[in-house]
């Protein structure tokens, strides 16, 4: 026999070798997979990775664009002013003064149809009244419009701006203790306008710790007790009784929605209690 007819041991300990190295490989990757398990646990315990710490004092929504640029990207969008086919403002040109530093104005709906001047006279609507335009505006429309000049209430600034903050601040950390305040020690518009700097904000919808939905708005809490006690519910408290559905339409609804002033105060209401009440006695 010759010594060529076995090459036998060269071949086995590569193979021996590769079962080593696959092995190896194959540890490593459950090892990582492990690992990676692990941190989206960790992941499920802390819902986000926070780049910076969210609380109650922190209104402006820039800084809770670091922990969410996704979102604070889809919140500046509301910027936009190009009509589409389904709608939505158009930008018009305005020159600004000191009065009104506003560059871009929605389309005035007093001069679409003049005739609402005269059904309106004597009435704040007479004097200013727009096409609704992005929530990016909310607070310079408010304080720009011509309306202004029948000096509107304090509470008006309720779903113009962000304003958890102020109440928080007001109430001694209790919103519906500082939403009572305004209406109490009759601020006046310029007043309360100094207290906020932003539209709407997260703040005003998400629970800082959390970022589930929330309501802040007292008018709302109140509106919607009264209503479900109107149905049957007692002591109804939206933000630990409603579902998730209905969360998100009630963070719109705490201000797309009717209301009045209620007097002597000029307190925000919204009577939602009395129409539907009304509605089902009549039956
Ligand atoms: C309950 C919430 C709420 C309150 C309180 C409120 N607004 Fe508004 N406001 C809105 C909403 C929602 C819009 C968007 C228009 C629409 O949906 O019809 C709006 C639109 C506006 C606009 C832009 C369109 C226009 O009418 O020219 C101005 C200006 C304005 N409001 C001023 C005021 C003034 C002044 C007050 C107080 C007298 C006030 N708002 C109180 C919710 C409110
Ligand atoms: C703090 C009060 C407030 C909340 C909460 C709120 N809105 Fe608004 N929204 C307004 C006001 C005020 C305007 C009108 C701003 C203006 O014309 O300057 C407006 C305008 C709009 C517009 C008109 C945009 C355009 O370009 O014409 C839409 C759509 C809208 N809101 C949808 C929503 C939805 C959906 C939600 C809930 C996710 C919501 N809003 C929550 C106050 C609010
Ligand atoms: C007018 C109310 C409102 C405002 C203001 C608002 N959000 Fe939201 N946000 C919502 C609603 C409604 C949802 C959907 C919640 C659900 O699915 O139950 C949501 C969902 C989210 C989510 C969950 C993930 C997702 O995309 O669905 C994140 C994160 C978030 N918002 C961050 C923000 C940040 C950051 C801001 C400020 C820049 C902000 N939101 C401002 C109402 C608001």
């Amino acid at each position: 026999m010759t010594e060529t007819a076995n090459p036998g041991p060269a071949p086995s300990r590569r193979m021996l070798a590769l079962v080593v190295a696959l092995a190896a490989l194959a540890t490593v990757a459950i090892a990582a997979l492990l690992v990676n398990i692990f941190e989206r646990k960790q992941e499920a315990r802390n819902p986000f990775y926070r780049v910076v710490e969210l609380n109650d004092t922190v209104d402006d929504p820039a800084i809770w664009g670091k922990d969410f640029p996704m979102q604070y990207d889809l919140y500046l969008r509301t910027v936009d002013m190009q009509r589409t086919k389904y709608g939505g403002s158009e930008g018009m040109p305005h020159s600004p003064t000191q009065a009104d530093p506003r560059s871009v104005v929605a389309r005035s709906k007093l001069e679409q149809d003049p005739r609402l001047k005269t059904i309106w006279a004597g009435y704040s609507f007479s004097a200013d009244y727009r096409e609704r335009r992005g929530h990016a505006y909310m607070l310079d429309d408010q304080t720009f419009t011509e309306r202004q000049k029948f000096a509107p209430p304090a509470m008006c600034i309720n779903c113009h701006a962000s304003i958890v903050t102020t109440y928080l601040k007001l109430g001694n950390g209790d919103l519906m203790k500082g939403f009572n305040a305004i209406s109490d020690t009759h601020m006046t518009y310029p007043q309360i306008r100094q207290t906020v700097k932003h539209p709407v904000a997260c703040i005003d919808c998400h629970d800082p710790s959390t970022m589930q939905l929330r309501i802040t708005r007292p008018a709302f809490m109140e509106g919607i007790r009264a209503l479900k006690a109107s149905q049957g519910v007692a002591n109804y408290d939206v933000n630990t009784m409603a579902t998730r559905q209905e969360m998100r339409s009630y963070v719109c609804g705490q201000c797309h929605v009717t209301y009045y002033f209620q007097p002597p105060n000029k307190r925000l209401t919204f009577p939602w209690a009395k129409s539907e009440g009304r509605r089902h006695h009549r039956g």
